[in-house]
């Protein structure tokens, strides 16, 4: 028996990274999984199918509402529900601000911070017609803290923060609670993609010694998406290995 049998999640960037590590989790916990990223999330699926997992995948663009409407209504004819919404995708695009274009500033807002206004806009109907939900926002301690090169990063990591607190007043009321979590520094290709030297760097600065792991954020995820966490809402669970005192 998992804690989130009969249940429905949607995890957007589940392709790669702590997305993928948290498909596997909750499918772990009995959810039935849709996987939505830009990229073939196919692979993805058949290692966690071949778990066991309850999972689909469905090529969705977050920042594309046509995409997003589509993917919810064929879940909502199959399934008849969306209890969880995971909004994991998210990109960088580091420049320091000087050399920052508008396009590289843009890009990162319309997906972390709108892609996952989107998001919600499209399935917090549902979840309030159901009278349950559970919505959670992938923030960042950069988000908290600012960091070099990272201006339109830590601004929409910080949005969400603003995003969250607000939208989690406004639903409370259908029984809809909406969270987020800041990781700290996780290993995935996101984060394999920066120089050694500020890999070693982030490293030095978390008191438990060692870099994030995926799961480690998903099972942040799990705790929020829980029937348990009911009482919980317009939180922002930092999960850091200690790196802030937040
Ligand atoms: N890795 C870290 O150290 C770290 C730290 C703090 C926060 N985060 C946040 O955690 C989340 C996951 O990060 P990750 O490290 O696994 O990154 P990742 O790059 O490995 O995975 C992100 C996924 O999002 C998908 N994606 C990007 N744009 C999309 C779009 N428009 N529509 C749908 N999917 C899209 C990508 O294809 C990819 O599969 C992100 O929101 C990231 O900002 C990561």
């Amino acid at each position: 028996m998992g804690k989130l049998d009969g249940q429905l999640a949607i995890i957007t960037g589940g392709a790669q990274g702590i997305g993928e590590g948290a498909c596997k989790a909750f499918c772990d916990e009995g959810a039935t999984v849709a996987m939505w990223d830009v990229l073939d999330g196919e692979p993805a699926v058949e290692k966690i199918r071949a778990d066991g997992g309850d999972i689909f995948y469905q090529k969705v663009d977050i920042t594309a509402k046509v995409q997003i409407e589509s993917a919810v209504s064929v879940i909502v004819e199959k399934y008849g529900r969306i209890d969880i919404l995971i909004n994991n995708a998210g990109i960088i695009r580091d420049k320091s601000f000087l050399k920052m274009s508008e396009d590289e500033w843009n890009a990162v807002l319309n997906v972390n911070l709108s892609g996952t206004f989107n998001c919600c806009k499209i399935v917090a109907p549902v979840m309030k017609e159901a009278g349950y939900g559970r919505i959670i926002n992938t923030s960042s301690i950069n988000g908290l803290v600012g960091a070099f090169g990272q201006t339109n990063y830590a601004a929409s990591k910080a949005g969400l923060i603003g995003f969250t607190k607000s939208l989690a007043k406004e639903l409370g009321k259908y029984n809809i609670t909406v969270n987020a979590v800041a990781p700290g520094f996780i290993k995935s290709e996101m984060s394999d993609s920066m120089p050694q030297e500020v890999i070693d760097a982030g490293v030095a600065m978390i008191p438990v010694g060692r870099i994030g792991m995926p799961e480690d954020i998903a099972h942040g995820y799990l705790y929020l998406a829980s029937k348990e966490a009911g009482f919980v809402s317009a939180f922002t669970l930092s999960v850091n290995g200690g790196a802030l005192p937040i």
